[in-house]
C-alpha cells in the first residue's frame, strides 16, 4: 500500500479553506484517482485564534510558513496567502530547494518570479504547478503544457478578469456608466475597495505573462505586457460596438508576430459572433490558436473559493500521482529570452471616436489626416444629435463621429490624431479601441 501524501498548506481564507474541505469530502474518489490518499498533516496562517469553519482536528499549526515549508513531515508545500513578495517567495523557495513540491494558487508571485522558483524546482527535483493562478478552475495550463504539447501556438487570448468583464456587461445591458457598475461591483463584493489592480489591467497582465511563457516557450515576464485598463471607456462605445457587430472586452492577448510576441491587455472589440463575446459577467475565457486546428476556447469561473479550490486539488492529485511536469512546459535552459514587441507596431484594425465640430470642412480635415498615413476607412458614422435638426439656441454642438479602420499600425493612428487635435477640428479627445478579430 502506497503512503499517503502528506500536504502543508498555508493560508487558510477564500481558497485555502476551501481545500481543506475538498480534500476532507472528496476523499475517496481522490484517492482512487491519485493512487493514494492526501493527507493534511500541517497548516499556518496569520492568526490561529480566528474562527475559519474548517475541521483542523489532528493538523499540527506551524509556527509560520517558512517551518511549515521545510516541515520534515510535508511532501508537498501549497501556498495560498497571495503576494509577490515574503513570506509566500521565501517559503516557496525553502520548499523547493528542500526538494519538496509546491503547489501554489498565486500569479502575482509566478508572474514576477515565475522562472527563478522554475529553476529552482527543476534543480531540487519538485513540482511547481499553478493551474489556479489563472482562470481558477479552468484548466488552461495544463491545456497549454500538456494538452497542446504537440500543437504550435500562434495566438492565446482571453477575459482573464472578472471583475471587468462584469462591469462592461452591466454598462453594456443597462447603459450604465463605468463608475455606477464599479460601485455596484465593490458592493457585491466582485471588486476591492481599491479596484485599480484589477479596473486597470494589471491582474489580466500576471495572468497573460504566464500564458504568454507556456504557449511560446519564453522566460516570464510581466514587464514584458504592454497594458491598459477599461476606466476610459463609456456607453456609447458599447452602444457603437453593438451597432457595428461588436462587443467590447477586457482581453489579454499574446501573438506570434514578426517583430516577437505581443503581449497585451487592453479593451478590445471583438466580432460580437465570436466565442469570446458570448462571455459575460464574471465569467472568464480564454481562447488558444493552435496551428492546424480550429481554436479552442475554455469558459469557466475564473474566481471564487470552490472554483478555486477545484484547481488547487487537482494540481495536489497530481503530485500524488507522481507527475512532475517542467514547470513552463520546457527545461528552462529551453526558454527563451522575451523580446516585447513595441507597441507603435502593433497591426490591428481600430475604433475611432471623435467629437467633431460641427462646421463645414470638419470630415473632410479629419479624412485628410487619415489618408496623410495611409490608413484605409472601413466604415465611418456620423451621428448628429436632434437627428440633425438646428440646436434652439443656434450654436453649434460637437457631432460624435465613429471610424472604424482597415489593419493599420498603431503609431500610424496615433500620429493621425495628434494631427487631427492640433487642427483644432475635434472637442476632447479621441477614444480609440483596438480591435481583434477571431
Ligand atoms: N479568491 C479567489 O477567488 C482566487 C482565485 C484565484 C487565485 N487566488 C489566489 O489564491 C491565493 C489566496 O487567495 P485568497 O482569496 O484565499 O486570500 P485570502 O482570503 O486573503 O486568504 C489569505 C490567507 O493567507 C494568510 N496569510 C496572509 N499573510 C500571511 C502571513 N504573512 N503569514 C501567514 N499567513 C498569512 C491569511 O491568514 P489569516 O486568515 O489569519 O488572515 C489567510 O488565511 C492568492 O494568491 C490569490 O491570488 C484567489
Amino acid at each position: 500500500m502506497v503512503a499517503p501524501l502528506k500536504v502543508g498548506i498555508a493560508g487558510l481564507g477564500t481558497v485555502g479553506a476551501e481545500v481543506i474541505r475538498l480534500i476532507e469530502t472528496q476523499a475517496r474518489v481522490l484517492a482512487g484517482r491519485s493512487g493514494r490518499g492526501i493527507r493534511v498533516v500541517a497548516v499556518t496562517a496569520r492568526s490561529k485564534a480566528k474562527k475559519r469553519n474548517i475541521d483542523l482536528r489532528g493538523v499540527e499549526w506551524a509556527k509560520d510558513p517558512l517551518a511549515l515549508a521545510t516541515h520534515p513531515e510535508v511532501d508537498c508545500f501549497v501556498e495560498l496567502m497571495g503576494g509577490a513578495g515574503d513570506p509566500a517567495l521565501s517559503a516557496v523557495e525553502a520548499a523547493l530547494n528542500a526538494g519538496k513540491s509546491v503547489v501554489t494558487a498565486n500569479k502575482a508571485l509566478l508572474a514576477k518570479h515565475g522562472l527563478k522558483l522554475a529553476k529552482a524546482a527543476e534543480k531540487h527535483g519538485g513540482a511547481l504547478n499553478f493551474e489556479a493562478a489563472v482562470g481558477a478552475a479552468i484548466p488552461v495550463i495544463k491545456t497549454l503544457r500538456e494538452g497542446l504539447a504537440g500543437t504550435g501556438i500562434n495566438r492565446v487570448y482571453g477575459i482573464l478578469n472578472g471583475t471587468c468583464n462584469y462591469i462592461l456587461t452591466r454598462m453594456e445591458q443597462e447603459g450604465l456608466s463605468f463608475a455606477e457598475c464599479l460601485k455596484d461591483a465593490q458592493r457585491l463584493g466582485y471588486a476591492e475597495a481599491n479596484p485599480s489592480f484589477d479596473v486597470d489591467g494589471h491582474d489580466t497582465a500576471q495572468k497573460l505573462a504566464i500564458l504568454a511563457s507556456l504557449a511560446f516557450g519564453t522566460k516570464v515576464a510581466q514587464s514584458a505586457v504592454y497594458v491598459e485598463g477599461i476606466s476610459s471607456i463609456a456607453p456609447e462605445d458599447l452602444r457603437a460596438a453593438a451597432d457595428l457587430g461588436y462587443r467590447v472586452k477586457l482581453l489579454g492577448v499574446a501573438v506570434r508576430t514578426a517583430k516577437g510576441i505581443e503581449q497585451r491587455v487592453h479593451p478590445t472589440m471583438v466580432p460580437k459572433t465570436s466565442s469570446i463575446a458570448q462571455v459575460m459577467g464574471v465569467t472568464n475565457a480564454v481562447t488558444i490558436d493552435g496551428e492546424g486546428i480550429p481554436p479552442i476556447t475554455l469558459v469557466g469561473p475564473g474566481a471564487g473559493g470552490a472554483a478555486t479550490a477545484s484547481a488547487v486539488v487537482a494540481d495536489i492529485a497530481d503530485v500524488a500521482r507522481g507527475i512532475r511536469a517542467n514547470p513552463f512546459g520546457r527545461p528552462i535552459a529551453q526558454l527563451r529570452d522575451t523580446k516585447k514587441a513595441p507597441m507603435e507596431r502593433h497591426e490591428g484594425g481600430y475604433y475611432i471616436r471623435l467629437l467633431a465640430r460641427d462646421f463645414p470642412g470638419t470630415a473632410a480635415a479629419i479624412a485628410t489626416r487619415l489618408a496623410e498615413q495611409k490608413i484605409s476607412i472601413e466604415s465611418i458614422v456620423q451621428r448628429h444629435p436632434n437627428g440633425g435638426a438646428a440646436p434652439a439656441n443656434g450654436k453649434a454642438v460637437p457631432v460624435p463621429v465613429i471610424l472604424i479602420t482597415y489593419a493599420t499600425h498603431e503609431d500610424a493612428v496615433r500620429r493621425a490624431l495628434a494631427a487631427v487635435q492640433k487642427d483644432k477640428v475635434i472637442s476632447g479627445r479621441p477614444q480609440v479601441i483596438r480591435i481583434e478579430k477571431n
